[in-house]
């Protein structure tokens, strides 16, 4: 390699998108218009938008390319056989299923293979993973290690499931658990990731039991950068070889496209058991479409297979994990409390620990995501009390934490938006005492997070 330091975006820029600044009093009146939740804002007044990482990536110009060669059969297509090879080369799977996004391969998956009162462990379940799981009337069980639930708390693979409790639960609870699942990277609990090691004891574990083992898989390029870069022994290995050995591991995955397959749209459901399989692509046909598209146009899986070997290339995973630690540096040094150490797609700053004067269900991290967008037009999102704190029987409670998330999108801002976005959190965070809560004026169930309206408290 050459002596220099600097890690540099792995690209250069070839079509540009230009952004809209608002002033202050603009950004307060569009907040109020939309309810006071940045869901239902218009993102041309968002200046930069980090509400998710996922969709919101820059293809490549060779998956703009890629596009052109799509082919729309509706059955057979040559498309889906190249993304039914790059899939299996990756995890290994016999049966891949497309899917138009990650949520739609957890419901064909759930619905086919849960029953009501059923266990669905996991290191923690996304939103959706868990709304689909209880809209089955099974229970999403997490369990994350203790490292995972404290934020300040160091420790190289927070993302880790704690395998006592694993074990504890399939001993007594084996036939109410039709299968493990593990996020990697853990996005709920700070994008943290999960070691090898951890996996393997899944995997014993679930040969033990005889219970199936899935990978919520969404992210399992920046894990497996991580396990390159903290596991003991792995530092020589590419991050593909380690991604193939992840997947090695389970017997299927749920995957969502729009994070790392860096594309806009899709998904998949891939799994070894062809009896599942047969019963999932039943339901895909009713639901998604016929299983050489599932609910993707052609040109969608062209750039979804291309996105999938582009996001195991070492100068993008470097770039894209120290982009992201480079915020979380930024923002830690100036006192922010954030998830140590940073996750891989997204900061997360601890809105209770930052905002202590505003109790959990006044929600601080509305308060937070809110004063960050009318202060400086940055979009973040809640993962605290709003979108966990509800419960199937409609009662609620403070969630396990009130995080605000600063999600980078895949290779679309440069590292001056970055500072900026460091500035902003900055700024917002000195002005701490001033900021109040929240309460929620009307929400639906479930997933109230996307569609509640707050009004602020005096
Ligand atoms: N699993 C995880 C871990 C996720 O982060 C997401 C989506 C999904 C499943 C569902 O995938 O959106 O394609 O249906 N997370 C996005 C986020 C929405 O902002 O973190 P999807």
């Amino acid at each position: 390699m050459h002596p220099f330091q600097t890690i540099i975006e792995p690209f250069r820029i070839k079509s540009v998108e230009p952004l809209r600044f608002t002033t202050r009093e603009e950004r307060a009146a569009a907040l109020t218009r939309a309810d006071g939740n940045v869901f239902k804002l218009r993102a041309d007044d968002v200046l930069i938008d980090l509400l998710t990482d996922s969709g919101t990536g820059a293809m490549s110009s060779a998956q703009w390319g890629g596009l052109i060669q799509g082919d729309e059969s509706y059955a057979g297509s040559r498309s889906f056989y190249r993304f039914e090879q790059v899939v299996r080369d990756l995890t290994g799977y016999a049966h891949v299923i497309p899917t138009h996004q990650g949520r739609a391969a957890e419901r064909i998956l759930f619905h086919t293979i849960l029953k009501a009162g059923q266990i669905v462990p996991n290191n923690n379940h996304f939103d959706t993973t868990r709304a689909n799981i209880e809209v089955e009337e099974a229970e999403a069980r997490d369990l994350v290690i203790a490292e995972g639930r404290q934020p300040s708390v160091v420790h190289p693979f927070k993302g880790n499931i704690d395998l006592d409790a694993l074990e504890a639960l399939l001993a007594r609870d084996r036939d109410r658990v039709p299968l493990v699942m593990v996020t990697v990277t853990n996005n709920s609990g700070g994008g943290q990731p999960v070691s090898l090691a951890n996996l393997r004891g899944v995997r014993a574990l679930c040969d033990r039991y005889g219970t199936p083992f899935f990978l919520d898989a969404c992210r399992f390029a920046e894990n497996a950068w991580f396990i390159r870069q903290r596991e003991p022994g792995m530092a020589d290995r590419t991050p593909s070889d380690i991604a193939r050995e992840m997947f090695s591991l389970a017997d299927g995955c749920t995957m969502s496209a729009k994070k790392d397959g860096l594309s806009n749209i899709g998904g998949f459901l891939a799994m070894r058991s062809d009896a599942w399989a047969e019963q999932c692509r039943t339901l895909l046909i009713l639901t998604e479409g016929f299983p050489t598209y599932g609910g993707l146009a052609g040109y969608d899986l062209e750039a979804i297979a291309r996105g999938l070997e582009e996001v195991v290339e070492e100068p993008y995973l470097r770039y894209r994990i120290r982009s992201t630690e480079y915020l979380a540096d930024k923002v830690a040094r100036a006192g922010v409390p954030i998830i140590q150490p940073a996750g891989g797609h997204a900061v997360y700053i601890d809105a209770r620990a930052l905002l202590p004067h505003i109790p959990p269900l006044q929600y601080p991290g509305i308060a937070l995501v809110n004063a960050l967008y009318v202060e400086a037009g940055v979009r973040s999102v809640e993962i605290g009390t709003v979108m966990f704190g509800l419960h199937a029987d409609g009662t609620e409670s403070a969630g396990a934490l009130d995080l605000v998330r600063l999600a980078i999108p895949r290779r679309v801002y440069t590292q001056s938006h970055i500072d900026f976005v460091a500035e902003a959190v900055i700024h917002v965070a000195a002005m701490r005492d001033r900021l109040r809560g929240y309460r929620i004026t009307s929400a639906p169930r479930p997933l109230r997070h996307f569609t509640a309206s707050f009004a602020a408290l005096a």
